[in-house]
């Protein structure tokens, strides 16, 4: 684990927000939730359904899914599942200051042994999990298992390794080592066993097929954002840990370099960018498909 995020929930409340601005930081939330309703709203919630949320962290979908069940007023529940204590812990704090009459559940499980029956669940939910996860065919398998005949199974994942690579941000006249480094982020982003970056929407999709999915639908969608660098914002690129139990950019740069020559390279790209506008594009998908 990092020293710098001891588990999923600190990575969830905190970590993942140490680069923003306020400003970043409210457009990010902002984001989260658009994603996290898109998911919701595919799944097309009926008041009876078993709704499973795979990986849920702090609950962005669960409780979204909650919510709409109360609303319905059925006799629905909530599965709210996770590979790590942590996370369901928080859930259930949130509960405990905010209770509800719709049924619900913890689960400890991981997304590839859901310690469910087979055909049990209406419709299973899932964002940014399968990132996490190297193998992804046997998590997909498992979610085919647990779903019902005719349940859905909806989901957003980051396709990371289509994403602005630092290098592109950067000129190599004001760079020493440019050419080396962009090699390096290129091998980095390229690597088959990194859970991040060894997929896409056609990996997921053909993933889905072999499982048995029938209509397995993923939209690729591009976003590009735009904002103005400060030094300081720079450091947290390459020291956060992208989750609680993996390197950091810094420390995979270490299997190239020294510790000297990365931080040098980092702070000559905090005097390159600082003040200078960058576009950043990142990609995702979002998942549909029914068994
Ligand atoms: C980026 S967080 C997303 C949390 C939540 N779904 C959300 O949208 O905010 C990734 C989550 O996946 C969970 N996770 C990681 N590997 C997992 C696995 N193999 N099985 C189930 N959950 C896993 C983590 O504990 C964490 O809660």
């Amino acid at each position: 684990m990092s020293d710098l995020c001891k588990n999923w929930t600190q990575w969830l409340s905190q970590t993942r927000f140490a680069a923003l601005t306020d400003e970043m930081k409210a457009q990010t939330i902002a984001w989260l939730e658009s994603v996290g309703d898109a998911v919701v709203n595919m799944a097309q919630i009926q008041p009876n359904d078993n709704v499973l949320d795979i990986g849920t962290g702090t609950g962005l979908l669960a409780f979204k899914a909650m919510e709409i069940l109360e609303n319905l007023n059925g006799d629905g529940k909530i599965i709210f599942s996770d590979k790590f204590s942590d996370c369901l812990d928080s859930c259930k704090d949130f509960l405990d200051k905010n209770p509800t009459n719709v049924k619900h559940q913890f689960l400890n499980a991981s997304c590839e042994d859901l310690k469910l029956p087979e055909n049990s669940i209406d419709k299973a939910l899932m964002r940014s999990v399968l990132v996490h996860i190297v193998d992804k065919q046997p998590a997909i398998n498992e979610i085919y298992r647990v779903l019902k005949p005719g349940g859905f199974f909806c989901a957003f994942e980051p396709i990371i390794r289509s994403n602005t690579r630092y290098w592109e941000l950067l000129d190599p006249k004001f760079i020493s080592s440019f050419h080396e480094f962009k090699d390096a982020e290129n091998k980095i982003m390229s690597d088959s066993n990194d859970s991040l970056c060894n997929f896409d929407d056609l990996t997921i999709k053909q993933n889905l097929n072999n499982a048995g999915f029938s209509d397995a639908s993923t939209l690729l969608h591009a976003i590009e954002s735009k904002y103005i660098v400060t030094k300081e914002m720079v450091l947290p690129w390459f020291i956060s840990p992208p989750s609680p139990d993996r390197p950091s950019m810094k420390e995979r740069f270490l299997l190239f370099f020294d510790e000297k020559k990365i931080d040098n390279y980092i702070s000559e790209i905090q005097n390159y960018l600082e003040g200078k506008e960058i576009t950043i594009k990142t990609n995702s998908v979002l998942i549909h498909a029914t068994k």
